[in-house]
C-alpha cells in the first residue's frame, strides 16, 4: 500500500533505541509518506539530526526557539500538519510529561497541541517501565486515546533482560500502515458533501439587543468535525457560538435566521445531505429600531413576525437525492411532535431530544436522542457523547446517501 499524500510526524526522545528509528523513517519514505522528524535535545545525543534529515529528506526540528531562525508558531503548524504522530522511542520522561500536560520543549508542545492521533512506542529499562508511576502515566495516556505499541521483552542496552525494549521498526511501520488502511475504510463520506447548520440565531431588536435561544452549537460542531473525519466535504453554517470552527470544514458565520437561510441556499448546490442542527429563531421583531430603545416607565409589548422555516423552504424545491435531516427539541409530547415535524418538513430523518432529560440539552457534552425515519418505529439511542452521536448519525446517513 502506498502512503502517498499521507503525512507522518515522527518524534524521537532520548533513548538508545533512537539508532533504530532511521529504519522506520526509510520504510515510510519508501512507500512515499511525507515525514517530518522532530527530536528532543536528548535524542540528538544518541543520533544526529543529519542522519534523520538524510532519510526523511526534510530538515529536522529540534528546538522550540532556535536562534537566527524565524519559527513563529511553528509548534502549532507542526501539530496540525500531520495525519498521524508517532513517538519512537518514548522515554519515561516523555510519558510523564505528556500525561501531565507538561510542554517544555518543541516535541511535547506539538504533542500537546496536535488534534491528530498519536502512537507511542515506549523504550526504557525494565525498572523504569515497571515503576508504578510510569504504569500510571501509560494508563492515563491510554485512557485519553493515545495508542501504545510495545514495549517488547528482551535484552536491553543496559545488559538487563525484561520488558522495556522498543518494538522493532518493522512493527511500528506495520502499525502505521494499518492505521492508514483502517482510516481509509472509515471514510464512508469520501466524495460526499454535507451541509450542517449549528448554534442559535439572533434577531435584533435595536442596535444593542436581540432575541435568541440557549443553543450552544455543540451538537452541530460535533457533526461537522465527524463529517470532516469521515471524509466529507463539509460546510458549517453557524450562528454565534463560543466554539472554534472545526478544521477542514468551510465555515460560514451568520447571525439571523434570514442570514442562515441565505447561506444554506448559497451552499446547497452539490450537497448530498443537509443537517439542520441549528436553532433558528421562529420569530423576529417586526421592526428593528434604528436607535437604542429607551427604558421609559410603561410596560411594553413586542410585535413579532414569523421567520422563514429553513427546512420547509428547502423541502419545497428539494434537489433530487438530497437527504434532509432535522432536529426536534421538545419538552412535552416528544414523539408526537417529532413525527409531525418529520412529515411536515419532508425529512428523511429527525433527531428528537428533550433538554430536560439527564445528559441531554444545552451546553452539555452528551446527548440522549430518539431517531425517527418516515414509516419506521422510533429508535431510542443510548446516552452518549455528542461526538459519538455525531459519528453514529453520519454513519446512518452515509448508508442513506449511498
Ligand atoms: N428549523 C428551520 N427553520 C426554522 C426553525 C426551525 O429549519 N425557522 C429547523 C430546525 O433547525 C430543526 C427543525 O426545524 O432541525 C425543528 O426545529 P424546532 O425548533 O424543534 O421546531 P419548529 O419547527 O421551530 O417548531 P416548534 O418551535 O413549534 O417546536
Amino acid at each position: 500500500m502506498s502512503l502517498q499524500g499521507k503525512k507522518v510526524l515522527v518524534g524521537l526522545t532520548g533513548g538508545i533505541a533512537c539508532y533504530k528509528v532511521p529504519y522506520l523513517v526509510r520504510a515510510l519514505h519508501k512507500v512515499e509518506a511525507e515525514i517530518q522528524v522532530v527530536m528532543t535535545v536528548a535524542a540528538t545525543k544518541f543520533i544526529t539530526p543529519l542522519t534523520l534529515e538524510s532519510v526523511s529528506n526534510r530538515p529536522v526540528a529540534v528546538e522550540m526557539f532556535p536562534e537566527r531562525e524565524f519559527v513563529s508558531t511553528r509548534h502549532i503548524e507542526l501539530a496540525e500538519w500531520p495525519d498521524l504522530v508517532v513517538i519512537a522511542p518514548a522515554t519515561a520522561n516523555f510519558l510523564g510529561k505528556t500525561a501531565s500536560g507538561v510542554s517544555d520543549d518543541l516535541l511535547t508542545t506539538i504533542v500537546c497541541a496536535t488534534p491528530r492521533p498519536v502512537i507511542i512506542a515506549p523504550a526504557m529499562n525494565p525498572g523504569m517501565w515497571n515503576n508504578p508511576v510510569t504504569q500510571r502515566n501509560v494508563k492515563t495516556l491510554q485512557d485519553l486515546g493515545y495508542r501504545m505499541i510495545g514495549p517488547d521483552e528482551g535484552e536491553m542496552a543496559c545488559d538487563h533482560t525484561g520488558v522495556g525494549r522498543m518494538v522493532e521498526p518493522d512493527a511500528i511501520f506495520e502499525t502505521v500502515r494499518e492505521f492508514f488502511e483502517a482510516d481509509a475504510k472509515k471514510k464512508v463520506l469520501t466524495g460526499r458533501r454535507v451541509l450542517i447548520t449549528a448554534g442559535p440565531c439572533r434577531e435584533p431588536l435595536d442596535p444593542v439587543r436581540y432575541i435568541s435561544n440557549r443553543s450552544s452549537g455543540k451538537m452541530g460542531y460535533a457533526l461537522a468535525e465527524a463529517a470532516v473525519a469521515l471524509g466529507a466535504e463539509t460546510v458549517l453554517v453557524s450562528g454565534p457560538t463560543n466554539l472554534a470552527p472545526p478544521h477542514g470544514a468551510t465555515f460560514v458565520p451568520v447571525e439571523t435566521t434570514e442570514d442562515m437561510h441565505r447561506a444554506v441556499r448559497d451552499h446547497l448546490a452539490g450537497t448530498d445531505c443537509l443537517i439542520m442542527a441549528a436553532a433558528p429563531a421562529d420569530f423576529a421583531p417586526d421592526v428593528i429600531a434604528a436607535e437604542k430603545i429607551k427604558k421609559g416607565d410603561s410596560a411594553r409589548t413586542l410585535d413579532l413576525r414569523p421567520t422563514v422555516d429553513i427546512l420547509k423552504s428547502i423541502a419545497k424545491d428539494k434537489p433530487d437525492g438530497l437527504v434532509l435531516v432535522g432536529f426536534a427539541l421538545e419538552t412535552e409530547n416528544g414523539l408526537e411532535n417529532a413525527r409531525h415535524k418529520l412529515a411536515e418538513k419532508h425529512l428523511d430523518l429527525i433527531v428528537l431530544n428533550n433538554p430536560r432529560d439527564p445528559g441531554a440539552g444545552f451546553d452539555v457534552d452528551t446527548n440522549k436522542v430518539t431517531v425517527l425515519y418516515p414509516g419506521r418505529k422510533p429508535e431510542p439511542l443510548a446516552l452518549q457523547s455528542k461526538s459519538e452521536l455525531a459519528y453514529e448519525l453520519l454513519e446512518r446517513l452515509a448508508a442513506m446517501i449511498h
